[in-house]
């Protein structure tokens, strides 16, 4: 949520940064500015996208080697060109960026403005330039540095920031609590950011800060240490990420990109972790606490949105393949009912972009109470990746659309993973069932790329029918009960219809009443062993007079015959099928706001990574 980015160097500084917001942007398009120092102080920012602030510097240019950017996702004021990053102190000397919730912005507000300091904006970060430069004015001796660590001890709340000076024209300070911030070291130049895609163009060598930190940024050196004025030596990691995975490769829509890629992203999660000939699975990642996982009383799942439809798949999964007790959790509202977890037990979270601000709460009060912390994420280096005692990465390469897609489904071939593994280390699965669902499991890739070629054309052509339609239920039961969920989120968040997801018995307790002649009902009715209740479920629908859609499998003749349009895709076994059947769903939901011109990548209102409370 909210992009910065850095750049001191011997390059045109509004040229990288420009760049680099368009790459942040998916965290937030709310408004966009860059300030440089060249001289003086200058910077232009707005409301609206990158695109906005590229066009207007066309026009009024910004020369200098040295600034700071940002994309914004407004928390506090609206998005107006006031309220724009970054914001400047009243001298105009210092100028900030910041990503994250200053909370106690209205008590410092108040004792400087008492003090006769005048705001321009209703942001929660004017006060954190305002502060800074009052405390840096208050003593002759001061350091800019010892200001800027002194304003951030009475700052409550969270913050990823970049801070420059007028008269320190080549420093960037730079500090993180709970949002986050890397430095790339170039030749002769670093790179500031909130994620690795800004930088990976220019240099793969990275420094991640860790909360609590700051650093002293030049064109040649950087130098890290605690808000307590602690030298730290930093460790300097090489990004794995390449530039083409980053880019739309000729797609019209990152989401497109993303849900064409998944063959390739489901075989790179499994790479070198199953072996189908022994019939086993290896995670490196939890080796280590392998014997902790195997005697551990259950596991609480927690995360949000898409990551917490695939902790639901990954409950059905622990429970049938592992045999182990299973609780899944909002990470939102984890916290905040004092949860009975400790030693004996395991915190699971599961985070595409490893930065969400919740469920890195989640992890955190697990682990104050004892539990054992693991996580499964996407996004190498993330905090919540750094956090945990161990973890699972699911390589499944940037997901830069917002609508989460390819993550999905290499989260739940993880928890396919992690679940064997479990249930083979506790005897419950034999070596020949181990076989069998390694040999499935490989063969899902090639599934996933016959349903793209082959679903893509009836896809359209049925989101042509319902592009305009106000409403949409999905139904399915067991493994397929999360899918439901998901599609419906994908729908409403990227075409904003509204959308529903009911495992499909529950939509007798109400939903129902929703059922007529307007109503598409997508049904995914491809899980073996729920088949003949799912039959009797869309019977009550069509009863009705529900629009029927169907996810089927190629061989089930009375679900066609009861479906008014069916999407056919090849079977599998139960607790592998959401891998198949989210695939119409991304690709529905997809096309429908194509249709409705909406905008897929960047939907109205979201950010990619949601790193506020
Ligand atoms: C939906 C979507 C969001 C994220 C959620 C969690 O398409 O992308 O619901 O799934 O914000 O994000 P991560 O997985 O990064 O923790």
């Amino acid at each position: 949520m909210c992009g910065i980015v850095g750049y001191i160097g011997h390059r045109d500084a509004s040229t990288v940064l420009i760049k680099g917001l368009k790459r942040l942007e998916y965290r937030g398009y709310d408004s966009a500015g860059i300030a440089l120092i060249n001289g003086e102080l200058a910077y232009r920012k707005g409301k609206g996208k990158v695109a906005n602030l590229e066009r207007v510097l066309k026009n009024d240019s910004l020369s200098g080697k040295l600034g700071i950017g940002h994309t914004r996702w407004a928390t506090h004021g609206e998005p107006n060109d006031i309220n724009s990053h970054p914001h400047l102190s009243e001298s105009g000397n210092v100028a900030v960026v910041h990503n994250g919730i200053i909370e106690n912005y209205t008590t410092l507000k108040k004792q400087l403005t008492e003090r006769g300091r005048v705001f321009q904006s209703q942001t929660d970060t004017e006060v954190v330039c305002q502060l800074i430069e009052e405390i840096y004015h208050s003593s002759p001796n001061i350091t800019f540095e010892q200001a800027i660590r002194l304003a951030l001890k009475q700052i409550v709340g969270t913050y990823g920031l970049a801070i420059i000076h007028k008269e320190i024209p080549d420093t960037i300070f730079i500090a993180r609590k709970g949002s986050p911030l890397l430095l790339g070291i170039g030749d002769n130049e670093m790179f500031i950011a909130s994620d690795a895609s800004p930088i990976v163009e220019y240099t793969k060598r990275v420094v991640y800060l860790d909360d609590g930190e700051i650093a002293i940024v030049t064109k040649n050196s950087y130098r890290v240490k605690t808000i307590d004025d602690v030298p730290l030596t930093k460790e300097v990691h090489e990004l794995a990420i390449s530039l083409d995975a980053i880019e739309k490769a000729g797609y019209p829509h990152f989401m497109l990109k993303e849900i064409f890629e998944q063959p390739r992203s489901i075989s790179d999660c499994m790479r070198g972790r199953i072996n189908p000939e022994n019939g086993t699975v290896l995670l490196g990642g939890i080796e280590d606490i392998i014997d902790k996982l195997v005697n551990a009383r259950r596991i609480i799942i927690a995360a949000c949105g898409t990551s917490w439809h695939s902790a639901l798949v990954g409950e059905y999964l622990f429970e049938q393949l592992a045999k182990t007790p299973v609780e899944v959790e909002y990470a939102s509202e984890f916290r905040y009912r004092d949860p009975l977890i400790g030693k004996g037990d395991v915190l699971l979270v599961i985070s595409q972009s490893g930065e969400t601000a919740d469920t890195l709460a989640a992890l955190r009060e697990a682990r104050n109470k004892g539990a054992l912390v693991l996580g499964i994420c996407n996004v190498v280096g993330s905090t919540i990746a750094r956090e945990t005692d161990a973890g699972v990465y699911t390589h499944a390469g940037p997901e830069i659309g917002v609508a989460s897609t390819k993550a999905f489904t290499a989260q739940v071939i993880v928890l396919i993973m992690m679940a064997l593994e479990l249930g083979q280390r506790k005897g419950i699965l034999t070596r020949q069932k181990m076989k069998e669902y390694i040999i499935e499991l490989s063969r899902i890739p090639s599934k996933v790329e016959y349903i793209l070629e082959h679903i893509d054309e009836e896809i359209k052509n049925l989101a042509a029918l319902f592009t305009y339609a106000p409403n949409f239920l999905y139904l399915g039961r067991s493994y397929n009960f999360p899918v439901a969920l998901e599609g419906a989120l994908k729908l409403k968040e990227i075409s904003y219809i509204h959308a529903e997801g009911y495992p499909a018995a529950e939509m007798k307790h109400g939903p129902i009443a929703l059922i007529d002649e307007m109503m598409p009902v997508v049904v995914i009715a491809a899980t073996d062993h729920t088949n003949d209740k799912m039959i009797s479920n869309i019977e009550e629908v069509k009863a009705r007079k529900g629009r029927i859609i169907s996810i089927m499998n190629d061989d089930n003749p009375e679900v066609k015959k009861l479906s008014e349009f069916c999407i056919s895709i090849p079977s599998t076994l139960d607790c592998f099928s959401p891998l198949l059947t989210v695939i119409p769903l991304q690709l529905l939901s997809y096309y429908i706001a194509v249709n409705r011109g909406c905008n897929v990548d960047q939907p109205r209102n979201l950010a990619k990574s949601v790193t506020v409370e």
